[in-house]
């Protein structure tokens, strides 16, 4: 019977399982964690001792794989051998929205987890604590426990050494502050019905999380409370941006707005930011679900709710480019237009959902020679992102070494990423660089109009009518 955990394996070495188990090893010393991935590259990219190819860049990350890899974090392929000696297994697999098949488009594709799960029916020996870290729909807790169960035995039919526990504990951590967020969370959810399983990962967290701040829920309220914070989470980004372009034709300035909405103690001042529309991997992801558990429900206003914070975000996205394109006169081709940020925030090379992706689509649509800098985001990645939203097109974009090279002989430059980088941007470096009459298209609401002063360029700012 399990009296310790002294194993923790991990499957999935992505953007959730790779900085998570960072922060247990290095609260946790005695605790030896692995991470598995059947990705042999990105194993490969964790294990290296150049630090700068982690496959996941983060602020405050290196310091954490410098302390503790190879001491007690480790980072491995051989996940059949990992499971076997584990003695709680945490499930970060990713979980993308269906492509195909009932629910194509809207509900998770559970292939991952499943696969995962089988694995862990196979290999895992004694009592072993799964935990659900990937968000998934509502009840699939139930779904993982009846492949354990049922693989289990399949394996062996009188098997009685072999017993599971599922827990739920989505993680809320948000890229670009997954370290400070996983060391001082908001709280902490574990969902699920054995008290002992529950108490084990109770006392991993309580090492250094407030205990206040550690709560415990049946299974399908820690499932569907992920789903949720995520659907109020992006709807907040949606209200502002459709006040956003409001402002544009009323005069009114968003982020005065956005200031004095935010001051109300009920609507709080986080997630007010207007930009060019919600990215990263969850949110349209997570809404989708539960639009689709809605419908599945029979709950069709429900689902038509939370769609609608879906259109206002491609809406946003659709709405910039056609600024642009107004306003270099209607015509893009032969312009060069610079881009500033890929990713779909800052502090990230993450470019899954980025914003950015429509936006340059729709400019080369319009023929435009776009020359992208981010960073943090190479070449190829950019580069694959938009080969893939156009797969039968010409994708005529450079990755750009600066700012200054983007913005060198072209028409526009566009701020898409709040990158720190680009608030420091010598404006008047740029207005020699650029060809007149030179555009600036800040997104992201980071410029002063004071910045420009002395300069030629033409500022064209979302939710300000200047
Ligand atoms: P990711 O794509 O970065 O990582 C998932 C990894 O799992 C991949 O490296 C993949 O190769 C691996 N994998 C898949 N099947 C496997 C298997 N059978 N065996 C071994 N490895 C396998 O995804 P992510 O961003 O880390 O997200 C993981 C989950 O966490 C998702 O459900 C997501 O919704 C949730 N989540 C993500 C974030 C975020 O900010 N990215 C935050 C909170 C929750
Ligand atoms: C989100 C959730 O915040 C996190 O709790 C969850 O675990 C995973 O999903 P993430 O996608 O990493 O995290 O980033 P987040 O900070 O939520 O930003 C999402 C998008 O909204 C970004 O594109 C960001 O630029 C945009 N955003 C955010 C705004 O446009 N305005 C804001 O005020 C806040």
């Amino acid at each position: 019977m399990l009296s310790e955990i002294k194993n923790i394996c991990c499957i999935g070495a992505g953007y959730v399982g790779g900085p998570s188990m960072a922060v247990i090893a290095d609260k946790c010393p005695e605790i030896k964690v692995t991470v598995v991935d059947l990705d042999e590259e990105k194993i490969s990219n964790w294990n290296d001792s150049n630090l700068d190819k982690l496959p996941v860049y983060e602020p405050g990350l290196k310091e954490i794989i410098e302390r503790r890899r190879g001491k007690n974090l480790y980072f491995s392929t051989d996940v059949n051998k990992e499971i076997s000696s584990s003695d709680m297994i945490f499930l970060s697999v990713n979980t993308p929205t269906k492509t195909r098949g009932l629910g194509s488009g809207e509900a998770s594709d559970l292939k991952y987890i499943e696969s995962s799960a089988r694995q862990v029916a196979k290999y895992a020996t004694g009592e072993t604590i799964v935990v659900e870290k990937s968000t998934i729909p509502v009840k699939t807790a139930e779904t993982i426990e009846k492949i354990l169960i049922t693989s289990k035995k399949e394996k062996d039919p009188k098997s009685q050494h072999c017993i599971f526990h599922v827990l739920s504990n989505p993680e809320f951590l948000a890229e670009g502050t997954a370290i400070s967020d996983l060391n001082n969370p908001n709280r902490v959810l574990i969902g699920g019905e054995n008290k002992k399983a529950i108490n084990f990962l109770y006392k991993i967290y309580s090492r250094w999380v407030p205990t206040e701040k550690i709560i415990t829920t049946n299974i399908w309220s820690s499932e569907l409370s992920k789903l949720t914070a995520n659907a109020f989470l992006a709807q907040r980004v949606s209200s502002i941006n459709s006040i956003s372009a409001l402002c544009e034709v009323t005069g009114a300035n968003i982020l005065e707005v956005s200031k004095a909405v935010g001051m109300d103690d009920r609507i709080g001042q986080y997630f007010l930011k207007p930009g060019p529309g919600f990215g990263g991997s969850c949110f349209k992801k997570d809404i989708l679900n539960l639009i689709y558990i809605s419908k599945f429900y029979g709950l069709y206003e429900v689902a038509n709710y939370w769609k609608a914070v879906l259109q206002i975000n491609k809406w946003q996205q659709d709405r910039i480019s056609k600024i642009i394109v107004n306003k270099l006169f209607g015509n893009l081709s032969n312009k060069r237009v610079g881009i500033l940020g890929f990713s779909f925030k800052a502090n990230t090379n993450d470019t899954r959902e980025s914003p950015a992706i429509n936006i340059c689509k729709d400019l080369l649509e319009e023929g435009a020679n776009l020359a992208i800098f981010d960073p943090k985001v190479n070449e190829e990645k950019i580069f694959n992102e938009l080969k893939n939203i156009m797969p039968n097109k010409n994708v005529d974009v450079e990755a750009s070494k600066s700012a200054y090279e983007s913005a060198d002989g072209s028409d526009a430059i566009v701020i898409l990423t709040d990158w720190e980088d680009f608030k420091i941007i010598d404006w008047h470096k740029v207005d020699k660089a650029m060809r007149s009459p030179a555009w600036i298209f800040d997104c992201r609401n980071i410029l002063k109009k004071a910045d420009l002063e002395k300069t030629n360029l033409n500022l064209w700012q979302l939710g300000n009518n200047l």
